[in-house]
């Protein structure tokens, strides 16, 4: 194989584990003898021609026990073009002009991480410029398609899990119930792990609905058996109102609260509580170091068996795979109520609504 230019990236909301992955694409490469382009802030770096070589000298020693990217995001919320609609962006010209762009960097592959929603995008850029596409999936959501676990996912979980072991001595202590919010836009995934790991009472997710009533009766029942008054409900962000509604007409910043309100109106003291960003800047674990390695190796090897390969790669039944992006069709990966990370929920007497 002739030496290649490869440009490395990261893409999307910042999680920890990015600068591991970055820097086993890097070793991996450099193996190779290729050249290696660090990509400043996403696609943001290649629109403004922010990027540099990253030689064999760099300090990877600091960057992987470092939380966030050190290539920088895209300024999300603050982007005019990113994830404008595919009609958007192809009456535009987006995608062609981000090829043309890749094309003068003399790129022979893109390889970097992305959550589900900049996935496609980085996959178009990639046909406009003609080169091969690998991506890593990274995200505190783990709704990435196409593996089992995301970069990202595990830190962020064990930041939540440490996060409810702190409210617990509060809750004993008021012989209060918290109902706490985690991260997780449309998936329950982080709310499981962080419910199941705490100890939760109740945990709510979007992919199942519930109802107040019977949240109530669940803590009526442990205060009865357990001779208990404080208690853990973990909330998944997309876990709306009950009976699946949306919150949209609840005067309410979140479910959390939601739940929250209605516990105190059944005579509950009750908090809510939303975790919000601190979820996201942890520093890697170290589940998220290997993973972040295993991946960004295996994606230079990747490409090096297919310099034309568009392809995600990620571990199903713990194993490395690698799907073809353009073979994905359901873009969430979202929480299967069979699953046995819910039927262990379920085992240890915890409410997660009404289950079919
Ligand atoms: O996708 C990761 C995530 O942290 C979601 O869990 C959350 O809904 C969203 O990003 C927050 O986005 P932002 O960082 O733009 O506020």
């Amino acid at each position: 194989m002739t030496k290649k230019r490869i440009g490395i990236f990261t893409s999307g909301g910042d999680c920890a584990g990015l600068n591991v992955a970055m820097m086993a694409i890097t070793k991996r490469a450099h193996q190779y003898g290729w050249e290696v382009i660090g990509i400043r802030n996403g696609v943001d770096g290649i629109e403004f021609g922010d990027y540099y070589t990253i030689g064999e000298d760099f300090p990877w020693g600091e960057k992987i026990r470092e939380g966030g990217t050190f290539l920088g995001a895209y300024a999300r919320g603050n982007n005019t073009w990113t994830f404008v609609s595919e009609e958007d962006s192809i009456k535009r010209d987006l995608q062609k002009g981000i090829g043309e762009k890749i094309k003068k960097m003399k790129l022979d592959a893109i390889i970097g991480t992305c959550g589900n929603g900049s996935l496609l995008f980085y996959n178009r850029y990639a046909i406009a410029a003609n080169c091969a596409c690998i991506l890593l999936p990274k995200t505190v959501d783990n709704d990435t398609p196409g593996t089992d676990i995301s970069i990202g996912f595990s830190s962020a979980a064990e930041t939540c899990t440490g996060m409810l072991d702190n409210l617990f001595w509060t809750s004993r202590s008021h012989r209060r119930a918290f109902t706490v919010e985690v991260m997780g836009r449309d998936a329950g995934h982080l709310a499981v792990r962080a419910g199941i790991t705490s100890g939760a009472d109740v945990i709510l997710i979007p992919e199942i609905p519930y109802t107040l009533e019977n949240i109530y009766k669940k803590l009526m029942d442990v205060k009865k058996r357990e001779k208990r008054e404080f208690f853990n409900i973990v909330v998944a962000e997309g876990a709306g109102a009950e009976h699946g509604q949306n919150l949209e007409n609840e005067k309410c910043m979140n479910s959390a609260e939601y739940v929250s309100k209605y516990l105190e109106s059944r005579g509950i003291n009750s908090r809510a509580v939303s975790l919000g960003h601190v979820q996201r800047g942890s520093l890697p674990s170290q589940k998220d170091r290997l993973l972040a390695s295993q991946l960004g190796v295996y994606a230079v090897d990747v490409f090096k068996e297919n310099p034309k390969a568009r392809a995600l790669v990620g571990i199903r039944n713990g194993k490395l795979a690698c799907t073809n992006i353009e073979d994905i069709k359901d873009y969430e990966f979202v929480v299967d109520p069979k699953s046995e990370e819910v039927q262990t929920a379920l085992k240890l007497g915890i409410y997660m609504g009404e289950i079919a």
